[in-house]
Parts: structure tokens; C-alpha cells; sequence
């Protein structure tokens, strides 16, 4: 596709496309090459390939992606949901390093722009990786998702039916993608699920610390993690994971299970 046939498509309206990305386009067109990672499971094999995008300054990744879905192969396939980082659906690998495709910015990428998905999780197709074997990571005797009740001790404010209950992990797998530990130990239970049982020891509501610690100090636990706080830089919110399996790991060592915020790189 030549560029101006790029720029030709940019100016027109598809069917599913927002008019915000649609209008980006058209103050400020630019064509960038996105190498983009294809697996179906019909033998054929992987792949990456070539499309020509029209962007904007306010294009994001996943706007590129709606982009060549809409005008060039509707077969491709990636995941998506809120649009606004908070669901933790959309993660990829941008040039190889793990972004949530709805907040990284096209402009901030070159003219040619690799997308892959997460690694250290199978693939199922294309972009979308099975997350299974991610819960699947997590301390199944305890509770994973808790709900947002009152504590006994609170007193809420008086137009507040309920305290809602705001965890930092958005269960996106960009840690997991990013842990080197995990790419050559697969059994290693990885980042999230070392940082969600960090929580519960700081929040126990009903767990037995003693269960969360014997869980984290297993063998294939916190002390499996290489210390290269990779996921913590690739996580997208304030969890800390690394700090937390760090903390895990005072833990258990000394009985000291305060995390250090300063480690956060
Ligand atoms: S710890 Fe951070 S990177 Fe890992 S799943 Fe949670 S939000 Fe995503
Ligand atoms: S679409 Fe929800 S985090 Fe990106």
C-alpha cells in the first residue's frame, strides 16, 4: 500500500471507527509501518505482517490495530475493553517491551513498529494470549477477588453506602511477560501472584499469614525472582510488584514485611 493510499483511507470514515480517531488523523497525518505478530491455529504457522497506518499525534497503539482490523484484514485479532487502562485486557509488546496498547501513544514509536504479544503465556491467536495459565499462578486457597464489605472497625462516611475496594493490579500480565525468572522457569508463579499474596499479609481479612508465607516460600515462590525489577517497570499501575516480593522475602527471612517504595525504579 503506498502512503498515499494510506493517507486516502485515513480521511475516511469506517464503519466501527471512532470520529476522535478519525479527526486525529486528519490534523496531523503520518504513515508508520506496523509489523504485526500473526498465529491461527490452521497450520500455517507464525508470521509477522506489514501494514502502512495513517496516525495522528493522539493515535495509540490500539487505535492502529482497530485501524488495519477495519481497512486491511478483519481477521486480525487482539483484545480490548475499556479503552482507558484500567481493565487490563489490551496488553502487547510494543518493539518488545510490554505496553497497554489503549495508552502507548504511536507518536512516541519510530516509522517502523513491532507488535508481539505477551510473552511467557501461549499464544491462542494473533495478539491474544491465553490467560489461564496466568490466574492459574495465583494462591488458589486464598481468596483471589475479595469483596469490597465493610471492615469492622471502619466508619464510613455518612453518604457512602459502602467502602468499594480499589486494588492496584489490573491483572494485565505485563509483569509476567517482563519477568525473565518466568521465561526460563515456567512453574515459577510469577510476579502478580507473589505481589497478590504480599497483599494478603498486609490485608489478611480471614487468611492465615502462615499459609500465605508457606505459599510464597515454596520452592517454585519468592525466592525464584532474579531481583531485576523488570516487572515492576513494565507494570502500568502503582503495585509494585517487585518491592513486594521483596518484602515477601523480608518475610520470610526476618519476619519484616513492610515493602520499600524507595527500590521502585
Ligand atoms: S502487578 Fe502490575 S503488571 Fe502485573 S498484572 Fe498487576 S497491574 Fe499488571
Ligand atoms: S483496553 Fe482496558 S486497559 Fe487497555
Amino acid at each position: 500500500m503506498s502512503t498515499t493510499e494510506a493517507q486516502e483511507g485515513g480521511d475516511r470514515l469506517g464503519a466501527n471507527e471512532t470520529h476522535a480517531e478519525a479527526a486525529d488523523v486528519a490534523v496531523q497525518p503520518r504513515v508508520q509501518r506496523l509489523r504485526v505478530y500473526r498465529y491461527k491455529r490452521d497450520g500455517s504457522g507464525e508470521r509477522y505482517d506489514d501494514f502502512e497506518v495513517p496516525t495522528g499525534p493522539h493515535t495509540t497503539v490500539l487505535d492502529a490495530l482497530s485501524w488495519i482490523q477495519h481497512r486491511r484484514d478483519p481477521s486480525l485479532a487482539f483484545r480490548h475493553s475499556c479503552h482507558h487502562a484500567s481493565c487490563g485486557t489490551c496488553g502487547l509488546q510494543v518493539d518488545g517491551h510490554e505496553q497497554l496498547a489503549c495508552v502507548c501513544s504511536m507518536a512516541d514509536q519510530g516509522e517502523v513498529v513491532e507488535i508481539s504479544p505477551l510473552a511467557n503465556l501461549p499464544v491462542l491467536t494473533d495478539l491474544v494470549v491465553d490467560m489461564r495459565s496466568f490466574y492459574a499462578r495465583f494462591p488458589h486457597e486464598h481468596p483471589l477477588i475479595r469483596f469490597s464489605g465493610l471492615p469492622e472497625d471502619a466508619t464510613p462516611p455518612d453518604d457512602l453506602a459502602q467502602y468499594v475496594r480499589l486494588e492496584d493490579c489490573i491483572e494485565c500480565g505485563l509483569c509476567l511477560s517482563a519477568c525473565p525468572a518466568a521465561a526460563t522457569a515456567h512453574d515459577y508463579v510469577g510476579p502478580a501472584a507473589l505481589a497478590a499474596a504480599q497483599r494478603l499479609l498486609e490485608e489478611p481479612r480471614g487468611v492465615q499469614r502462615e499459609d500465605v508465607l508457606a505459599w510464597a516460600g515454596q520452592p517454585e515462590g519468592a525466592w525464584r525472582c532474579h531481583v531485576g525489577f523488570e516487572c515492576t517497570r513494565a507494570c502500568p499501575t502503582e503495585a509494585l510488584p517487585a518491592e513486594r516480593i521483596m518484602a515477601l522475602r523480608r518475610e520470610l527471612a526476618f519476619g519484616a514485611h513492610n515493602v520499600d517504595k524507595e527500590h521502585t525504579q
